[in-house]
């Protein structure tokens, strides 16, 4: 099976390294996070109180989630263009109340339920070569543990509190949001804590997970280290890389063709 799984904590680092492994292995790169944020979304916008255990799984059980490659819409530093109906979510999935919401939402065993059987389901189709794409690269929280737990290769990813804050503090500065530092840093430590501590599937490595730091190196340094693992693991053979124009590439298959800066988190 051609499958790498990636899981840690937010802002991690998982999504910028999971995309750039992705791009030089030519397999599809799936951040699974999206599909409980757009849960948590749509259920904002419904005016479905959080805690409601039924109607919250309900949601998660119905919603339909579309998760493209960018098209048009590629250049505003989109991994992957998101659905949810026929509409765009894919910033406001990003949004402070999304974010104060989502670890709720993903702690619901309903929408567990749904949505890590749909999640399996995606990861056994390209991980299997049937696709067309050489393999996948899944992105999330439990992908080792509990979504693709016979993924040949299996990487954890962390970063201590205060500096997954400042990068996301940053990424709501460089597009346009206001951002408290302050808040930030409280609201990772909640979410870290309810991700950590709930009873289904919670955050943590797998037994046989590659624990790799993500502080004080960059990106591609990240996706050096994970790639000799791959050629270990999954017998691949890396393209060398490439250079990416601010409206992506022309390089083939989803989440693959946006203009990611590399080298940053
Ligand atoms: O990675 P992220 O911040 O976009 O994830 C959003 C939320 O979804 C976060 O609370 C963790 C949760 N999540 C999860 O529980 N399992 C996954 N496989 C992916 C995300």
């Amino acid at each position: 099976m051609n499958a790498i799984t990636i899981d840690g904590p937010a802002a991690s680092g998982k999504s910028t390294v999971g995309y750039l492994v992705g791009q030089r292995l030519d397999f599809l790169f799936f951040d699974t996070g999206v599909m409980y944020r757009a849960v948590a979304w749509a259920i904002l916008d419904r005016g479905i109180d959080s805690a409601d255990i039924g109607a919250v799984g309900r949601v998660a059980g119905q919603l339909p989630i579309g998760v493209k490659a960018p098209g048009a819409d590629a250049g505003d530093g989109r991994q992957a263009t998101i659905h949810v109906g026929g509409v765009d979510v894919t910033w406001s999935i990003r949004s402070p109340r999304v974010d104060s919401i989502v670890s709720v939402v993903a702690a619901n065993r309903l929408v567990r339920e749904a949505l890590s059987r749909k999640q399996r389901l995606i990861g056994l189709e390209h991980g299997s070569g049937a696709a067309e794409e050489a393999g996948v690269v899944m992105v999330g929280r439990d992908i080792g543990t509990v979504v693709l737990p016979e993924a040949p290769l299996k990487i954890y990813l962390e970063a201590p509190l205060e500096e997954r804050a400042r990068r996301r503090f940053r990424e709501l500065v460089e597009r346009g949001n206001e951002a408290d530092f302050a808040r930030i840093l409280d609201d990772m430590r909640l979410r870290d804590q309810i991700d950590s501590e709930r009873a289904v599937a919670p955050l943590r490595p797998a037994r046989d997970a590659y624990q790799i730091r993500t502080d004080g190196v960059s990106a591609v340094e990240v996706v050096e280290q994970i790639l000799p693992l791959a050629v270990k693991h999954l017998g691949v053979a890396p393209s060398s890389p490439r250079k990416q124009g601010p409206s992506g590439d022309s390089s083939p298959g989803a989440g693959r063709d946006c203009g990611i800066i590399a080298g940053s988190f």
